[in-house]
């Protein structure tokens, strides 16, 4: 492919993404970075912002990007992503404004992609709704919550889903909760997919009871985990099925507070990595993450699975972007949740 011909695909693909726009009656936008879209604050610049307000308009948008052969990932909080310092070429959907209001009818209650799971926690909690209380504090939207199948003390937004709402073919479907595979971080959803909303389903308990439950989670997790910092929680997974926690064996290695560039072990929980500065890079994230997989895989024998989704950028062109990106919210290569 010549350069001259690289250029004319790109513009080919900004006209493509600007008219889709347009058609939809969404925002497109250009020149955003990764360091102001996710939690840890760092990573590179995006070719494409693309911001439904509804449903169906993200549906329709992903619908119409497809067919256009654009590829693209939805972003949600951005809370558990580590996007690389590279230019990102493809279209990031952010369902950040799909939100709506949680419409409660009787035990189930339906929400939007983009409506905050900890707003959500506490909208049930004051409808005497039990069954996400321990999910108060993760900082992400629903959307995020139903991809990995997020869990706290003892809750997994899995348990509850009664369907989920999906694109499909540029049309909101129902997707009953039954049909999904709710695994530990880990769902059946594909990569092309994207999860609109989800009605849930919650059992009826005394408010205050439900209060004081939320409050205990609450302080255990300002006791055990950083709070204020820009982390992504949890960045890898604990070994499934031995009981190992992932924090203790990095504690105990005494790597707590250990520094690279702008990234740091938290102090306060080892399984997460903060960063700080305005210099901090993913670079230095990446660099202490893998240097805890090898010190792990060394001295444990264990291979530590990546809980925060890697992406990477540094593709020059749309069309030259990794195929496996295509709609994905996880990156294959790093084993996503
Ligand atoms: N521990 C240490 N040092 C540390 C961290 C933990 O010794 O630096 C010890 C604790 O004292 C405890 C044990 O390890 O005895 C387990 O720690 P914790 O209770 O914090 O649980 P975890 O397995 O580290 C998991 C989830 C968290 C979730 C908490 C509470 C994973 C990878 N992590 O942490 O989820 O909030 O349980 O339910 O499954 C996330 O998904 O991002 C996340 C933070």
């Amino acid at each position: 492919m010549t350069e001259a011909q690289k250029t004319l695909d790109r513009e080919t693909r900004d006209r493509l993404v600007e008219e889709i726009a347009a058609r939809v009656g969404v925002r497109a936008e250009r020149g955003r970075r990764f360091a102001e879209l996710t939690s840890l604050r760092v990573g590179g610049e995006i070719d494409w912002v693309v911001v439904p307000e509804t449903e169906e308009q993200a549906a329709r948008v992903a619908g119409a990007l497809d067919e256009a052969n654009v590829p693209w990932r939805v972003l949600g909080a951005g809370s558990n992503v580590l996007a690389d310092d590279e230019r990102h070429g493809y279209v990031v959907l952010t369902m950040r404004e799909v939100k709506g209001g949680a419409r409660f009818d009787g035990e189930k209650v339906s929400v939007s992609a983009g409506y905050s799971l900890p707003r959500l926690c506490v909208d049930a909690a004051r409808q005497g709704l039990s069954g996400i209380e321990g999910l108060n504090g993760i900082p992400g939207t629903v959307g995020g919550a139903l991809w990995m199948n997020a869990g706290a003390f003892g809750h997994e937004i899995g348990n509850v889903v009664e369907s989920v709402r999906a694109a499909r073919g540029g049309e909101v479907v129902e997707v009953p909760g039954t049909q999904i595979k709710w695994d530990y971080r880990h769902t059946s959803f594909r990569d092309g997919e994207l999860l609109l909303g989800a009605t849930l389903r919650l059992v009826a308990d005394d408010a205050e009871k439900i209060a004081a439950r939320m409050e205990e989670s609450k302080r255990r997790r300002m006791e055990t985990q950083p709070h204020g910092s820009r982390s992504a929680g949890c960045f890898f997974k604990n070994p499934p099925g031995s009981g190992l926690s992932t924090g203790r064996m990095i504690d105990e290695m005494g790597m707590k507070g250990e520094r690279r560039g702008g990234a740091q072990v938290s102090p306060v929980h080892a399984n997460f990595i903060v960063t700080e500065g305005k210099d901090a890079r993913a670079a230095d994230a990446l660099a202490l993450a893998e240097e805890i997989r090898e010190r792990i895989r060394r001295e444990r024998g264990i291979e530590l699975e990546y809980e925060v989704e890697l992406w990477r950028g540094g593709a020059p062109d749309a069309e030259t972007a990794d195929a496996t990106q295509k709609g994905g919210a996880a990156d294959e290569a790093a084993k996503e949740d």
